[in-house]
């Protein structure tokens, strides 16, 4: 039997141990505290479609081969857990002013070139669409095929699949892979892997969402994620069963996880004018955590040598990519390659950043 240490129990590591153990492998996962970073934090969007921009054609392709694998993904979850991580089936990205407009005109032609379909609404598409957004929203640019999950669902529910395949958890910090004694290793500690394979080019970039109850005055949520850019910033609104998620901010502040009295007076102004009845809900939390960054806003996935694959660097995708990399980490397991996590491999970094000297023979 094969042994397997994932070390790092976001939903990357924790998807990729479920995946691991189901295909034969004996799955220990370490970590200190399984899913409390980024996948904790997340707002739980699956929105390649409105995040794409003419150029960005791998990051594009990448994300709607998750995407396209996200239904079949929950499924399985749902059959082992009982839970249906699903909150929305769409987002309206929408503009406020007339530059806003423009750049989702832009989007809605690059990405519809490339088979997909998003629709652009006028003002009174929004307003049907959406009747409780502002008054200032001029239009808007609708993903009919971008839902989203709640992410803290989705990590329980992968801890109860990872427990029903036989993954063991070790709630402990790994301070140097060569201490584990297993045949293979996978590194799924986001924003931290560095730490543990040094010169690898990820980078914690910060952000801080909160959350807000729905009291019995307040107007019902949006029934879709709703994204939108308000002086510069980008904003999102992201339904859930009790009231909403709303997010982010974005600084390079390294590891930093205060929360700002700043950033949640950006994010409270910023939506009250998407969403003017805000105020009405109840302030239930607010937190901060690390996207793990990569210089090229593309994931990590790939061996550093014969024994350890690295799964993180997923930046603001996590959630979103998390299907596609569990799949990608079992080829790369069983000695395969997915080709469409050919964009993600470490080698197109310079090998002097991640190989580190504790494995000489590099990146494979
Ligand atoms: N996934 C959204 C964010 O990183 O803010």
């Amino acid at each position: 039997m094969r042994t397997l240490a994932v070390v790092g129990g976001g939903v990357i590591g924790l998807s990729a141990a479920w995946r691991a153990a189901g295909a034969g492998f004996t799955v220990t996962l370490f970590d200190p505290a399984v899913g409390s970073g980024a996948s904790w934090v997340a707002g739980g969007m699956l929105a390649p479609l409105s995040e794409g921009w003419p150029g960005e054609d791998e990051a594009l392709a990448f994300g709607a081969a998750s995407l396209a694998r996200w239904p079949g993904f929950a499924a399985e979850l749902k059959a082992i857990s009982g839970t249906d991580v699903f909150v929305a089936d769409e987002t309206l990205t929408v503009a406020l002013d007339a530059a806003d407009a423009a750049d989702l005109r832009t989007i809605a032609d690059w990405v519809n070139a490339r088979g997909h379909e998003l629709r652009v609404l006028d003002r009174a598409g929004v307003r049907a669409a959406e009747p409780n957004l502002g008054r200032g929203v001029r239009a808007g640019l609708l993903a009919s095929t971008e839902p989203a999950v709640d992410n803290r669902a989705l990590v329980d529910a992968l801890r109860i699949a990872c427990g029903a395949a036989g993954v063991e958890f070790r709630a402990e910090r790994v301070a140097a892979l060569a201490d584990l004694p297993h045949d293979r290793v996978v590194l799924a500690t986001g924003a931290a892997a560095a730490q543990l394979w040094p010169g690898l080019p990820i980078r914690p970039v910060k952000g801080e969402i909160l959350r807000l109850r729905r009291r019995p005055s307040a107007p019902t949520p949006p029934r879709r994620v709703i994204r939108a850019r308000v002086h510069g910033r980008p904003i999102y609104i992201v339904p859930r069963h009790d009231g909403i998620v709303l997010g982010a901010t974005q600084y390079e502040v390294g590891f930093d996880t205060a929360v700002t009295v700043a950033g949640v007076r950006d994010l409270v102004t910023d939506a009250e004018s998407v969403l003017p009845g805000l105020g009405e809900y109840e302030f239930a939390e607010a937190i901060a955590g690390h996207r793990p960054g990569t210089p090229d806003n593309l994931p990590l996935i790939g061996h550093l040598d014969d024994r350890v694959i690295v799964a993180a660097g997923h930046g603001r995708n996590g959630i979103l990519d998390t299907p596609v990399t569990a799949d990608a980490v079992l080829a790369l397991l069983t000695d395969t390659e997915l080709p469409e996590a050919a964009p993600a491999h470490p080698r197109r970094f310079p090998e002097s950043s991640v190989a580190a000297s504790l494995y000489p023979g590099g990146v494979r």
